[in-house]
C-alpha cells in the first residue's frame, strides 16, 4: 500500500501532475492521519482506544488540486472504511433520511441518521463544503458532532475558510458553534498555490464545438475525462422543493445536454443554482434554435444569463456559431447579448 506521498511523486514522475509546492506542502498532513487510521486498535480491559486523528479542513482557491489531493488520500486508504461525497449530496441524504425517521414518528430523527453514517465509515471525505440554506446550517453543528464523538475522522475542501461559513446566513449566531467546532477537531489549512489548473488544462483548448456530431461528441469526451478522470455521479439541487438534475457532476465540473437544461420547465432560480453549484459546465448538443423552439431558446438565454454573472466556465457543443444559432424569431434581439457572452465566455481568461 503506497502513502500519499509516494502516490503524489509517481504522478509527479509519469507526467500527470506537475509538482507544486503548496500541494507537497499539505501530503503530510493527509499522512499523518492515514497513518492514524490505519493503525489497528489495540482494545483491551484497561486500554482506551487512542482517539481519533484530527481531520483535515482543505481551503483555497479553485482549480489548486484540493479536490484531486483528497481523492488520492482517499484511494490511499485501503480496508479503511471509507466515503468521498459531496458535500451537498450528503446534507441531502442527511435530510431525506431525517424525513423518513419522523414519518416513522421518530421525534429526535437526526439520531438514527447519524447512527447509520457513523456505523458505515470511519473516514467521511467531504468535496466542496459549502453551507448556503438554513435547514443545512441548522443541523451541521449536532450532526458533526455525533459523527467527531463516535470518532469518524472528517476531511473536506472548500472555497471559504469556516469563519466565512454561511457569510450573511440567516440565524447565524446558532451557526456559530459548528465553526468552533470543526476548529478544534479538525486542522484547517490553507492552500496557497499560485496555479488554477483547471484553467490552465483548459487554456489553449477550444471550448466552442460546431457543428454537433462525433468529432464534437469525441472533443467534449475528452475534456470531460481530463478534468474529472471520468467517473461521476448525478447531482441533484433542491430549488424550491423541486429538484434540478444535473446528470454528471464530479470536482466542480458538471455536464448535461442542452435537453437536460433548456428542455424542462426550468426557471431563473434553478438556473441561478445551477451556476452556483458548478465551476465549469459542460453543455452537449445545443441545437439550431428558432420558432419551433422558442421555449427551449428562452430558457437557454436565461442559463446563459445566470452563468455568466457567475463567471461559470462554459464547454459546449453546438449546431452552429453562436450568432448563427437564432436567425429567427421572438426575442432575436435579446439573443445578440446571448450570442456575444457565449463568445466572451470562449476567451481564455474567462472564469471565476
Ligand atoms: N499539480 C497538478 N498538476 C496538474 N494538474 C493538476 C494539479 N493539481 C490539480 N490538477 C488538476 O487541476 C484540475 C483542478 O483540480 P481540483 O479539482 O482538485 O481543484 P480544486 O482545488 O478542488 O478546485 P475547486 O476549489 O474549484 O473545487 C483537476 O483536473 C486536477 O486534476
Ligand atoms: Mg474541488
Amino acid at each position: 500500500m503506497t502513502d500519499v506521498s509516494s502516490l503524489y511523486a509517481a504522478r509527479v514522475s509519469d507526467g500527470t501532475l506537475n509538482a507544486d509546492p503548496a500541494q507537497e506542502a499539505v501530503l503530510p498532513e493527509f499522512e499523518r492521519i492515514r497513518t492514524a487510521v490505519m493503525t489497528p486498535v489495540k482494545r483491551g480491559l484497561f486500554r482506551k482506544a487512542p482517539p481519533p486523528p484530527k481531520g483535515l479542513y482543505l481551503w483555497g482557491g479553485v482549480g489548486r488540486g484540493k479536490s484531486m489531493l483528497m481523492d488520492m488520500f482517499v484511494e490511499t486508504l485501503g480496508d479503511v472504511p471509507s466515503r468521498r461525497v459531496h458535500f451537498h449530496a450528503f446534507m441531502q441524504e442527511i435530510h431525506a433520511g431525517m424525513h423518513e425517521a419522523r414519518q416513522n414518528g421518530i421525534e429526535d430523527a437526526l439520531k438514527p441518521v447519524v447512527e447509520e453514517v457513523v456505523n458505515s465509515v470511519r473516514v467521511l471525505a467531504f468535496d466542496e463544503m459549502q453551507i448556503t440554506d438554513i435547514t443545512d446550517a441548522m443541523i451541521v453543528g449536532r450532526l458533526f458532532e455525533a459523527l467527531f464523538e463516535a470518532g469518524v475522522v472528517v476531511i473536506t475542501t472548500s472555497n471559504r475558510v469556516p469563519d466565512d461559513l454561511y457569510k450573511n446566513g440567516l440565524n447565524r449566531q446558532l451557526f456559530l458553534p459548528f465553526i468552533q467546532l470543526i476548529k478544534e477537531k479538525v486542522v484547517v489549512w490553507e492552500m496557497v498555490s499560485p496555479t488554477d489548473y483547471r484553467q490552465n488544462r483548459l487554456e489553449g483548448s477550444q471550448v466552442y464545438f460546431s457543428p454537433i456530431g462525433p468529432e464534437a461528441r469525441a472533443e467534449m469526451n475528452a475534456i470531460w475525462t481530463d478534468l474529472t478522470g471520468g467517473a461521476a455521479e448525478p447531482l441533484i439541487l433542491r430549488v424550491k422543493g423541486r429538484d434540478v438534475t444535473l446528470p454528471a457532476f464530479r470536482n466542480g465540473v458538471a455536464r448535461a445536454s442542452f435537453y437536460d437544461l433548456c428542455g424542462k420547465m426550468l426557471g431563473p432560480g434553478d438556473y441561478l443554482a445551477v451556476a452556483g453549484a458548478v465551476k465549469v459546465l459542460m453543455l452537449d448538443d445545443i441545437p439550431a434554435l428558432s420558432r419551433n423552439n422558442f421555449n427551449e431558446a428562452k430558457r437557454f438565454v436565461t442559463l446563459i444569463d445566470a452563468l455568466y454573472e457567475a463567471r461559470v466556465r462554459l464547454i459546449c457543443s453546438a449546431a452552429a456559431q453562436p450568432e448563427m444559432l437564432y436567425l429567427e424569431g421572438e426575442g432575436t434581439f435579446e439573443f445578440e447579448r446571448t450570442a456575444s457572452r457565449l463568445r466572451e465566455m470562449q476567451d481564455k481568461d474567462w472564469g471565476p
